[in-house]
């Protein structure tokens, strides 16, 4: 792709703060921008919620501070909308504990909010008092109300999602991934291929990883360096799978 990123390089993931290295992306050279922040809730009940063990769970995920969360939302927003193109996207997945600051920060930004989409997974952590959360809050916003990428896939798209978590028998994982099959769906409606995919907060890495496979261009950001390596191995490892099956292809 021969689009400028300044210091970046398109199909890469970088280490490090999202805020510092957000600031040197180009204005408007971004197509999508797909990213789950992280929550600022007390985390150990959402690991264990993402993996019943938490036996092969990768330690290190960062954490942002309840009373910074408002501030650090409104500044990460006003970035993403920076570097979004004028007919861009952005999906930004938000627990309910903290949804206030992600609506705000959205308006604040200058983002007009299409949809809030709301995602239903299979399982949630066990209550005695209170009802169990089995979902999370994706909001959809676009710069320009007249301009931006929506394929309709489905003839009647609705903005309840029932997706199911991946489960990772065995295998080594971070505790946030998100499933694939939603990250395919967002990015099927609001890109097309050779488009460029932003997630500043990259985790494990799925939205690289689906980017990778759908033939879009991604560029990646995440501040563990645990989770880098673990992000660069999956797509070394779909690279690998894809070339497989484009020669299994070939033979028949
Ligand atoms: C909810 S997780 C993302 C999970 C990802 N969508 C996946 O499928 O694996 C949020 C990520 O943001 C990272 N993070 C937290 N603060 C950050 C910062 N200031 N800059 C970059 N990454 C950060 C965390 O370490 C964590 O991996």
């Amino acid at each position: 792709m021969n689009r400028h990123l300044g210091p970046f390089e398109a199909d890469r993931i970088y280490q490090g703060d999202a805020l510092e290295l957000m600031a040197g992306i180009p204005a408007g050279s971004v197509d999508l921008i797909v990213t789950d922040p992280p929550f600022a809730i007390e985390f150990r009940a959402q690991r264990m919620n993402y993996n019943r063990t938490g036996r092969h769970v990768l330690d290190g995920y960062r954490e942002v501070a309840a009373d910074d969360y408002a501030e650090f939302t409104r500044a990460w927003m006003g970035e993403a909308y920076r570097v979004l193109s004028g007919s861009g996207s952005l999906y930004v997945f938000s627990g309910w504990n903290r949804l206030k600051d992600v609506l705000c920060s959205l308006d604040d930004a200058g983002f007009i909010t299409l949809n809030h989409i709301i995602w239903k997974y299979q399982f949630g952590v066990f209550t005695r008092k209170k009802y169990v959360t089995s979902h999370y809050h994706i909001l959809y916003a676009v710069k320009n109300r007249q301009k931006y990428t929506f394929n309709k896939v489905d003839h009647y798209p609705e903005d309840v999602w029932v997706i199911n978590r991946e489960y990772w028998k065995g295998k080594q994982k971070t505790p946030t991934k998100l499933p694939r099959e939603l990250v395919r769906k967002i990015l099927r409606y609001s890109s097309n291929p050779g488009d460029l995919v932003l997630d500043p907060f990259l985790g494990s890495g799925t939205v690289a990883v689906v980017s990778r496979e759908t033939g879009r261009h991604f560029l990646g950001f995440e501040i563990v360096s645990e989770y880098i390596a673990f992000a660069e191995q999956r797509l070394h490892d779909t690279g690998l799978r894809m070339a497989k099956e484009t020669s299994a292809e070939g033979e028949i």
